[in-house]
């Protein structure tokens, strides 16, 4: 899948600008920068929430759309009936989702995802009485379960705890390998980054304008901003002068 964002304005504001970004099948993807840099906005053009000039290609060379019916979108508020218990949230998606499952099947499968996600203890608690953590626990197994080969999840570890946030994108990053499937994380846990194999970083330029400064394998990131670890990293792009600098490359280029 590959995305290009010409420009994405909201008004007279331009949040993005030049964003090319390729998100190789069955791997998993990790987005970082400051906050309010237009991550959100990325993920809202890549899952077709918010128009922007460019586009969404199948890959590079095909020029083929993407069909954006693949992609499951956890958002960075989930949004769940509050008044459904997480146990029917799961069940009555699970059936939308598979109409040929029988009522039992459906029962059993919402049950895998309850467990897969810790959520035995509060499966029959609304989703309004639930604590943040769990609240996004339920969003994702509610995303996760309709099985789609592309999953884009904004802030997917806030309002957990760092042993459960590192578990469930560890556990994500694997199921994208394991099931070929295509993961797209934002977070402001830099803890993390070691399970993901490509970064995009998000920083603004002169203008305030989003531009992806980096993007390509975790591994090669330390070496490309000769940084001792990635905090430094995200230090160096927000430090003016850099940015500045690697404007002016890309106008000789
Ligand atoms: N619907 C909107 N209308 C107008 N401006 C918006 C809208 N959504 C976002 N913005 C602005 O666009 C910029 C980027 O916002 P975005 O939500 O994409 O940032 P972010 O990187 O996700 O930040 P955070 O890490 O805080 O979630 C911000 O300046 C924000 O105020
Ligand atoms: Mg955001």
């Amino acid at each position: 899948m590959k995305l290009y964002i010409q420009s994405k304005k909201y008004g007279s504001n331009v949040v993005l600008k030049d964003v090319s970004i390729e998100f190789p099948e069955g791997s998993a993807t990790l987005v970082i920068g400051a906050s309010g840099g237009g991550k959100s906005t990325l993920m809202k053009s890549l899952v077709g929430l918010t128009k922007f000039k460019g586009y969404l290609l199948k890959d590079g060379n095909s020029r083929v759309r993407f069909n954006r019916k693949n992609i499951c979108y956890i958002s960075q508020q989930p949004l769940l009936n509050p008044k459904e218990t997480v146990i029917q949230c799961l069940y009555y998606q699970t059936l939308l989702s598979f109409p040929n499952m029988s009522k039992t099947e459906a029962l059993q499968y919402a049950k895998c995802f309850i467990q897969r996600f810790a959520l035995s203890k509060v499966e029959n608690q609304r989703i309004r009485s639930l604590s943040g953590g769990q609240q996004k626990r339920a969003a994702i197994a509610h995303g996760m379960l309709r099985n789609l080969p592309v999953i884009v999840a904004d802030e997917i570890d806030s309002g957990l705890d760092c042993v459960l946030g590192e578990s469930i994108i560890r556990d994500l990053c694997r199921i994208a390998h394991q099931e070929h499937k295509t993961l797209v994380v934002i977070s402001h846990n830099l803890d993390n980054i070691r399970f993901f194999d490509n970064i995009v970083i998000l920083a603004g330029d002169e203008h305030g304008t989003g531009r992806v400064v980096y993007s390509g394998p975790t591994k090669a990131v330390l070496k490309h901003f000769e940084a001792k670890d990635i905090k430094e990293v995200m230090h160096i792009v927000s430090n003016k002068r850099y940015r500045q600098n690697t404007q002016d490359k890309e106008e000789v280029l």
